[in-house]
C-alpha cells in the first residue's frame, strides 16, 4: 500500500512528524484540571461533595476529613491549655496526629482552628479556606491537612508552625527583638507567597495580608495562612473584581477602601505596611500612640523620603545592627509599595527581586566578615549608646549560619 507522503517530506521524516503531531494531540486533548472556585462546588455544605469536587482538581492535596470526636482526642478535648491563640474565626488549639487517630496519618503536631459559633465568620470563610488551600501548594503557604464539618461545627486542621505568627514574634511584650536579617528573611518568604498567588494561572488576591497571618516555622520561613477572605483575581478583559470592602484596618489599600475595587495591587499595598512594621518594629495602627502617630503609614510616610531620617524610622531595638544600604533599599521598597496610586506600586515579583538582592548583599558581607561587630555602624549609633538600656537581639549566628547546609535551607 502506498503511504501518502506530503510534498517535501521523506518517508522517515514524515513518520517522525506524525508521531510528534499525535503526541501533541494527546497533550492537547488531555483533560485540563482547572483550579476550582467557591461557585464551582456542587453542594458546599457537604464535606463529601467538597472532597469529590476537589479530587478532580489538578493540584489537590490529600485533605482528610476528621470527625469531631477525633479532634477532641487530638486537642485534649479542646482544652484551654492547648490554646495557641484566637482570631476572628475562633480559637486555635495545638494537637498531635498520628496513624492511631487515622490510618496513614503522618505523626506530627497540628494547629486546630474551630469556628466560634457566636462570631462573625462562618461556613463561607471555612469553605474558602478549603477551596484555596486545598488546591494551592507552595512552601510559603501554610499546609492544610484536613477539616471537619459536623452539624454547625466547622474546623480546620493545619500543620503546626512552631514560632507562631509574625505578630507575636515582632510585637510581643518583653520579647527579644528580632534581628534585621531575620526580618528581611521573613519579608522575602511572605513576598514569595504573595507572588505565587498573583502569578498563578488563575490569580488569587489574598486580601488579608498582615503580621498575624504570617506564620513562622522553626527557621523563620514564612507561610501565609487564613484564606477566608481570598478572592479569584479578575479574568479576561476585567481589570478588577468588585467586592464588599473587607480586611483589617491599617492594612487595606486606600483605593480599595474608597471603591471596593480589588486588584493584586491591594495586596502589594498591604505588603508595604507589613514591611514598614518590620523596619520600624511598630504596629500599623496603635490607638495608644499620640493622635498624629496612630496610623504608622501616615506618620512615617514623610520621613521615608528623606534618607537622613533613616535612623529615626528604623526600630531602635536593632541597635543599628543592619547594613545602611540594605535598610535604605528596604525603606525605598516600602515607600513604593505604599504609593497612593496603585499604578506606581511594584508587582510582587519585583518586590521579591529587590528583597533577594538585599539578601545577596548581606550574605556577601557576612561571608567576607564573620564578626558581627563590623556590621554595627558606630557613627550611626552614637545616640543609642548614650545611657540606653541594652536590648537583646535574636541574631544568632548559630541559628542562621550553623553550617553551609543550614545556610542553604535558610535561603540566606
Ligand atoms: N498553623 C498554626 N501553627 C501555629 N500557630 C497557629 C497556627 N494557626 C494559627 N496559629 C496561632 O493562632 C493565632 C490565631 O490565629 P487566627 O488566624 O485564627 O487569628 P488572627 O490571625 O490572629 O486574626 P484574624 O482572624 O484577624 O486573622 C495566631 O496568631 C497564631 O498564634
Ligand atoms: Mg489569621
Amino acid at each position: 500500500m502506498n503511504e501518502k507522503v506530503p510534498k517535501g517530506r521523506t518517508k522517515n521524516a514524515s513518520r517522525h512528524e506524525e508521531e510528534k503531531e499525535s503526541n501533541e494531540m494527546k497533550i492537547r486533548t488531555c483533560p485540563v484540571f482547572k483550579r476550582l472556585s467557591l461557585s464551582d462546588i456542587s453542594d458546599p455544605s457537604s464535606p463529601m461533595s467538597v472532597m469529590d469536587d476537589l479530587s478532580n482538581s489538578f493540584t489537590s492535596q490529600k485533605l482528610r476529613v476528621f470527625t469531631l470526636s477525633e479532634l477532641r482526642v487530638i486537642t485534649h478535648n479542646f482544652s484551654r491549655s492547648n490554646m495557641l491563640g484566637e482570631g476572628g474565626f475562633g480559637p486555635v488549639y495545638k494537637g498531635f496526629i498520628d496513624d492511631k487517630v487515622k490510618p496513614g496519618l503522618e505523626a506530627q503536631p497540628v494547629a486546630v482552628k474551630a469556628l466560634d459559633l457566636h462570631g462573625h465568620q462562618g461556613h463561607r470563610e471555612w469553605l474558602a479556606e478549603i477551596i484555596f488551600l486545598g488546591q494551592l501548594s507552595n512552601e510559603n503557604l501554610v499546609k492544610l491537612i484536613g477539616f471537619c464539618c459536623e452539624e454547625e461545627q466547622r474546623v480546620l486542621v493545619y500543620e503546626y508552625m512552631p514560632r507562631g505568627s509574625l505578630e507575636n514574634q515582632l510585637f510581643r511584650r518583653n520579647s527579644v527583638a528580632m534581628a534585621w536579617g531575620i526580618r528581611m528573611k521573613i519579608a522575602l518568604g511572605a513576598a514569595r507567597g504573595l507572588a505565587f498567588l498573583h502569578e498563578a494561572e488563575k490569580p488569587v488576591i489574598y486580601r488579608d495580608f498582615k503580621t498575624s497571618n504570617i506564620l513562622l516555622d522553626s527557621n523563620y520561613n514564612a507561610r501565609l495562612s487564613d484564606f477566608g477572605l481570598a478572592k479569584d483575581g479578575p479574568e479576561g478583559e476585567h481589570t478588577h473584581v468588585t467586592t464588599r470592602v473587607m480586611g483589617t484596618q491599617g492594612y487595606a489599600a486606600p483605593e480599595y477602601i474608597m471603591t471596593g475595587h480589588l486588584t493584586t495591587m491591594n495586596d502589594v499595598y498591604s505588603f508595604g505596611v507589613v514591611l514598614l512594621e518590620l523596619i520600624t518594629g511598630k504596629r500599623s495602627m496603635d490607638s495608644t500612640r499620640a493622635r498624629k502617630e496612630q496610623s504608622l503609614v501616615e506618620w512615617v510616610r514623610p520621613m521615608l523620603r528623606d534618607q537622613r531620617k533613616l535612623g529615626r524610622i528604623i526600630d531602635p531595638r536593632l541597635e543599628c545592627q543592619y547594613k545602611t544600604e540594605a535598610a535604605q533599599t528596604a525603606v525605598a521598597l516600602a515607600l513604593k509599595c505604599l504609593s497612593q496610586n496603585p499604578k506606581y506600586r511594584p508587582t510582587m515579583c519585583e518586590v521579591v527581586k529587590v528583597l533577594e538582592s538585599i539578601q545577596e548583599v548581606e550574605t556577601r558581607e557576612r561571608n567576607g566578615n564573620k564578626e558581627a561587630n563590623k556590621f554595627f555602624d558606630t557613627k550611626k549609633c552614637r545616640h543609642y549608646r548614650k545611657g540606653k538600656r541594652h536590648v537583646n537581639i535574636a541574631y544568632s549566628d548559630s541559628l542562621l549560619y550553623k553550617d553551609s547546609k543550614t545556610k542553604q535551607s535558610n535561603g540566606i
